[in-house]
């Protein structure tokens, strides 16, 4: 997805905001650019590909000037090329814009602006807005007034960052619908779409609301509506986030690295306030009906908690992918959202909270980001503590969503009175134990994983088969083989594979067996029969101990025995590093898969 970072301050800019460039290269993008000023004059380097390849070609960071701005672009209007990159210029190269977003009546605007004389350079929704910066200051309007005019004009949604020659020291920045941050520094002041591209600068921010507009100078900074021009008085925010953990650690990759963080992350996401769960909780129980709204690999948590609420607090849910929400569900006054995003920012669940907001339901929320568009919807917006996710597979953030949902789960039990006092407490206890389990698992099972990985280099397609609570995670370890090795897999309820999916075995098929504890054991042993008999090659992952599961089969994947509810946050692991071992033998950077974005912000 693209992204925005700008400077205004004392120091040469544009070295800054390459290296704030390449710090958004996790959000996925096809092409990168820079426009600084100085002396008077517009300098804009651009292209098609990645950062340092163009930066090797153009050498970005000789450009100079103490003002700037950079975008990376992820295609949406127009075909990846050099003139389609940002920064886009009116027709005499004074005014240049970076923008994230899209321009719902750039047609409209575009037809207007050719009858005024302007001349169209690129094919992007983003070149309306300096023409129309510009046919604004023709009309004698001063630079940010003019922005503000623009920006009545736009439809759709936009964050954008402005220069302009005439004003060299300024960037002018606008917000709606798409998230910007402002990054205070002490004689500079930065912006950009997301948190880890100022880190090295700054962890004073301000989150710019919809409807707001900046006009950044070195160490200044003020914000206005855009409507009224009135001032707007923002809280200074420090975040936390230290620019090493937003780097790579020592790693190979931000996915390995991610992965080998989640005992922290369900550590952090342990340290939920109670009063936060019981908010929420009360929230729930009051709701007529409860959608768990989701995409990918929160989808995936969303079962999980959907299984959790209901088997445990007998609290029925309905976990629903976002896309189809609008198509499938009609929300009503008394019903609740409960939109799980790790961005925060992904336009199918964006688009399924608004559905809801306008149709009067109640939106709660739980998502990775602070300040992200989706809390900004929400009546009570609550937060997984994964700390930053720099990979574009999400890993960290899923088992976060997960501890979270067993967490609000154990609550709402007790609270109906589902589960006794000693029972929370077991469960509580085992949950708050995951952390150092996890730690072992992954110490145990990387090197175990990488060998089965190396095993399986020929395999074409791979199919996941779980029952109860385990499908979820079988969902999960077949998108990440998908997404991360390229390998053709599907999930299914182990149930159903003599429904149908049974006819894709043949000898040698991959199938990945998840026998989580609990009832469904002996038939998922049967299920496995059921392949084997077919020739079907079985990697199984069951608990440790279970002699018999190691009769029926090759290969076995052996976890510590855990409660049947926090499997998913055990069984999910091995899985992880299956796909990430596979990916990396094959060839792929398991950082960016093609054809993927860490933060999907368009529908
Ligand atoms: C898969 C993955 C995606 C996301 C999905 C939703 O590894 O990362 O499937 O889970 O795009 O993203 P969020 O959680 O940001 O709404």
């Amino acid at each position: 997805m693209c992204g925005i970072i700008g400077y205004a301050g004392t120091e040469k800019a544009a070295p800054l905001i390459l290296d704030g460039l390449k710090r958004l290269e996790y959000r996925g993008y096809d092409s990168a650019g820079i426009a600084t000023v100085s002396d008077n004059e517009l300098q804009i380097k651009k292209d098609q590909g990645k950062i340092d390849e163009i930066n090797n070609e153009l050498t970005l960071s000789d450009m100079n000037g103490n003002t700037g701005i950079g975008h990376t672009r992820w295609a949406t209007h127009g075909a990846p090329s050099q003139n389609n990159a940002h920064p886009h210029t009116d027709n005499e190269n004074k005014i240049a814009v970076v923008h994230n977003g899209i321009i719902e009546n750039y047609s409209e605007l575009r037809e207007f602006l050719v009858g005024e004389g302007y001349e169209f350079q690129s094919e992007t929704d983003t070149e309306v807005i300096p023409h129309l910066v510009d046919h604004f200051m023709n009309q004698g309007k001063k630079f940010e007034d003019a922005v503000r005019n623009t920006a009545a004009r736009l439809e759709g949604s936009y964050a954008l960052a402005i220069t302009f020659v005439g004003e060299p020291g300024k960037l002018v920045i606008v917000r709606e619908q798409s998230p910007l941050i402002v990054g205070l520094g002490a004689d500079e002041s930065l912006v950009a779409s997301d948190i880890p591209a100022i880190l090295p600068h700054t962890k004073r921010v301000i989150i710019l609301d919809d409807g707001e507009m900046g006009v950044l100078t070195a160490g200044n900074v003020e914000i206005t509506r855009v409507e009224s021009g009135e001032t707007v008085e923002k809280e200074i925010q420090e975040v936390d986030w230290s620019p090493e953990m937003a780097e790579k650690g020592g790693h190979p990759h931000f996915m390995l690295k991610e992965i080998l963080e989640q005992p922290d992350a369900i550590q952090n996401t342990l340290r939920v306030p109670e009063g936060e769960l019981g908010e929420l909780s009360k929230i729930l129980e009051k709701a007529d009906h409860i959608y768990l709204v989701a995409c990918g690999t929160s989808h995936h948590a969303a079962l999980v908690g959907k299984y959790a609420l209901a088997k445990l607090a007998d609290v029925s849910a309905e976990a629903i992918i976002s896309s189809e929400f609008q198509e499938s569900c009609v929300p009503k006054e008394g019903d609740v959202v409960f939109a799980i995003s790790q961005s925060g920012e992904t336009a199918d669940t964006l688009k399924a909270v608004r559905v809801a907001i306008e149709n009067g339901a109640k939106v709660v929320s739980l998502t990775n980001v602070v300040g992200s568009s989706i809390t900004r919807l929400s009546e009570l917006s609550c937060l997984t503590r994964a700390g930053p996710e720099i990979g574009v597979a999400a890993t960290k953030t899923f088992v976060s969503q997960i501890t979270y949902l067993l967490l609000l789960a154990f609550h709402m039990a007790r609270k109906r009175g589902q589960i006794s006092g000693e029972e929370f407490n077991d469960m509580a206890n085992q949950l708050r134990g995951l952390p150092d389990i996890t730690r072992e698992v992954l110490d145990e099972v990387n090197t175990q994983t990488k060998k089965i990985g190396e095993e399986y280099t020929d395999i074409k397609r791979g199919y996941f088969i779980g029952r109860g609570i385990g499908f979820p995670t079988a969902m999960e370890g077949s998108l990440k083989l998908k997404e991360i090795a390229y390998v053709h897999s599907g999930a299914y309820p182990a149930g159903e594979l003599k429904h149908g999916p049974l006819a894709l075995v043949e000898p040698g098929t991959l199938v990945i067996a998840l026998v989580t504890p609990g009832p469904a054991r002996e038939r998922m042993i049967g299920n496995i029969e059921e392949v084997r008999a077919r020739g079907g090659k079985v990697l199984t992952l069951a608990p440790e101990g279970d002699k018999e599961v190691k009769e029926h089969v090759e290969e076995v994947i052996s976890l510590p025995q855990v409660l049947e509810i926090l499997s998913p946050l055990v069984y999910v692991l091995p899985l992880q590093l299956l796909a990430y071992h596979m990916g990396v033998d094959r060839g792929h950077d398991p950082d960016k898969p093609r054809h993927l974005a860490k933060s999907v912000t368009v529908e």
